[in-house]
C-alpha cells in the first residue's frame, strides 16, 4: 500500500463508539482499525475523511499493523502521544477516563494525595476527566490470589485514556509475581515501548554536585520499555546444585529498538532538544547492541537538525555526575535506562522527585513516579508526593492539556523553595501536608 493511498478519504461504515469498526477506502480496500476516538467522532457521521498524517500519528490505529507496509509502521512509531487526536478529544464532550492502581506501601500514599490534586486541577481548568480507582497490589492479591484481572485490563483497554500507578512491591510477597503480572501486564500488553523519565533538577537547592546548579541536569531518558532482560527469557539448570545454570536472555528487535530511538529523535525535536544520545555497550555485547549501533546511526541520518552522539552506558555514568550539562536526551535499552534513571534522581533530590510516563503509539499511558513501595517508610507519612505531582503533569500534558504541566512543575518548584516539603528534600512536613500545600496553590491559579 503506497503512502498516496492514505491520503485519500475514507468512507465510515459502521461506527460503534468505542471498539472495532469496519473501515473502507473510498478507493475500495477493506480493512479493520480499532477506532475508540472517545468523543472525537461525536454523531453518526456517514463520510470521516483522514489524512495520512492522522494515520500515521495514531489518529486511527491498526489493529494488527498488516496494513501498514515496513516505512509506514515506522513512521507511526514515531507517535510519542497521539497529541492531535488526544487533544481534539480531550477538547470534546466526553470525559478522559483515568485508572488509579495505588498498589503497595507509599504508592498507596502518593495516590491518595495525587487523587485530590489531579480532581482539584481538572476541575481548576475545567478538564473533564472520569476516575476508576482499581484495588490492585499485595494486599488484594493476600485476600483472594488476584493479580491483574482479565475485566480490568480490558477495561483500561478500551475505555481509559490513562492509568496513574502508585508503586508495587511487598515484602510480604517475596516473589512479587503480582507486581510483575500487573506492571508488565501494563507495559507489556499495552505495548507502552518508550518509558520517558525526565531526569531534571528543579532546584539548586537539590543539587548534589559541587559547583553545579539545577540548571546542570536537565536531560530526558527514553528506557526502551518492552523488551531486554525485562522480557523473562531464560531459566535454571540443575538448579540448586553447585552445576546450576542460571540465564536470562537479552531480546534486542530490529523494530523494538528502532521505534523507541526514533520517538527519542521525535521528542527532541517536538520539544526543541538539540541532541541525541543512544548509550548501550556494545563493546562487551557485540550482537545485541551491534544493532543498536546500526539502527541509531540509521534513525540518526534521517534527523540532520538534531545532533547524534553514543557513549557506553559506563561512560555515561561518568558524565552524568561529573558533567551532566553535557546531556539532552538519552535513548537506551530497558535495562540501563533502569539503572542510569536512578542515579538520574540522585541529582534530582531523590526518587521523590522522580517522574515517569510510559507510552506507545496507542491511545492508553501509564504514567508512574520512579519509585517504588518504600517498605522502610511506608504507613508513616513520610513520603515525598512530588515526584506524583510531577507524573500527573506529564499525564495531563500527554491527554492534550499542556500547561498542566508546567503548572504543576511550578508548583513542585514553590514546594521546594518554600520548604513545604517533606523531609528527604530539606522540609519538614508528612506527605499529606505537602498534598495540602499543592493543593493550596492549585486552587490559587490564576
Ligand atoms: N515501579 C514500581 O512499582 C517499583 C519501582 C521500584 C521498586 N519497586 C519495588 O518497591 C519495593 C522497594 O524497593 P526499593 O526499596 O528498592 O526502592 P524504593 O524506590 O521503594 O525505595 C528506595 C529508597 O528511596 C526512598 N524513597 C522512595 N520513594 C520515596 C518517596 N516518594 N519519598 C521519600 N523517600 C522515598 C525509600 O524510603 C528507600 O529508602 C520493592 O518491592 C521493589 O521491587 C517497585
Amino acid at each position: 500500500m503506497s503512502s498516496d493511498v492514505l491520503e485519500r478519504s475514507v468512507e465510515y461504515q459502521g461506527f460503534e463508539r468505542r471498539g472495532v469498526i469496519a473501515f473502507s477506502w473510498s478507493g475500495g480496500i477493506p480493512m479493520d482499525v480499532d477506532l475508540d476516538a472517545g468523543a472525537y467522532f461525536s454523531a453518526n457521521s456517514a463520510v470521516y475523511s483522514v489524512t495520512a498524517d492522522e494515520m500515521i500519528n495514531g489518529e486511527i490505529l491498526p489493529l494488527a499493523g498488516s496494513w501498514l507496509d515496513a516505512g509506514q509502521e515506522r513512521a507511526r512509531a514515531t507517535t510519542l502521544r497521539p497529541p492531535e487526536s488526544q487533544q481534539k478529544r480531550g477538547m470534546a464532550v466526553s470525559a478522559q477516563k483515568i485508572a488509579i492502581i495505588g498498589g503497595d506501601g507509599i504508592g498507596k500514599e502518593v495516590m491518595a494525595v495525587g487523587r485530590k490534586i489531579l480532581d482539584a486541577y481538572a476541575q481548576k481548568r475545567g478538564i473533564a476527566i472520569e476516575v476508576v480507582e482499581l484495588d490492585l497490589g499485595a494486599d488484594r492479591f493476600l485476600r483472594d490470589g488476584t493479580t491483574f484481572p482479565a475485566e480490568d485490563q480490558k477495561m483500561i483497554r478500551e475505555e481509559c485514556s490513562a492509568v496513574l500507578l502508585g508503586a508495587l512491591g511487598d515484602p510480604r510477597v517475596p516473589d512479587l509475581g503480582y507486581a510483575r503480572d500487573i506492571l508488565f501486564g501494563l507495559r507489556f500488553g499495552l505495548d507502552l515501548f518508550s518509558n520517558i523519565r525526565p531526569v531534571i533538577c528543579l532546584h539548586d537547592r537539590l543539587m548534589p554536585l559541587t559547583g553545579k546548579k539545577a540548571s546542570d541536569c536537565n536531560t530526558v531518558v527514553f528506557r526502551e520499555n518492552t523488551e531486554g532482560v525485562y522480557v523473562g527469557i531464560g531459566g535454571n539448570f540443575k538448579k540448586g546444585t553447585p552445576d546450576e545454570v542460571a540465564i536470562n536472555e537479552d531480546l534486542n528487535t530490529r523494530k523494538g529498538v528502532e521505534r523507541v530511538i526514533r520517538a527519542a529523535f521525535e521528542y527532541a525535536v517536538s520539544h526543541g532538544r538539540k541532541r541525541v544520545l543512544m548509550s548501550d555497550k556494545s563493546n562487551a555485547m557485540q550482537y545485541a547492541h551491534g544493532l543498536w549501533q546500526r539502527t541509531f546511526k540509521e534513525v540518526a541520518a534521517e534527523y540532520p537538525a538534531i545532533e547524534s552522539k553514543h557513549m557506553y552506558v559506563d561512560a555515561l555514568c561518568l558524565q552524568m555526575i561529573r558533567t551532566p550539562e553535557m546531556l539532552d536526551v538519552v535513548v537506551t535499552n530497558n535495562l540501563f535506562g533502569d539503572i542510569v534513571t536512578d542515579l538520574g534522581a540522585g541529582l534530582q533530590g531523590g526518587l521523590g522527585m522522580a517522574a515517569s510516563a510510559n507510552v506507545g503509539a496507542g491511545k492508553v499511558g501509564l504514567f508512574e513516579p520512579v519509585h517504588g513501595s518504600a517498605p522502610d517508610i511506608a504507613g508513616k507519612d513520610k513520603a515525598n508526593p512530588l515526584a506524583t505531582v510531577l507524573t500527573i503533569g506529564m499525564m495531563l500534558d500527554w491527554l492534550g492539556h499542556p500547561k498542566a504541566e508546567q503548572e504543576l512543575t511550578d508548583i513542585v518548584r514553590a514546594a521546594i523553595d518554600q520548604k513545604q516539603c517533606t523531609v528527604d528534600v530539606g522540609g519538614t512536613l508528612g506527605t499529606k501536608a505537602v498534598g495540602e500545600f499543592v493543593l493550596g496553590q492549585v486552587a490559587a491559579l490564576a
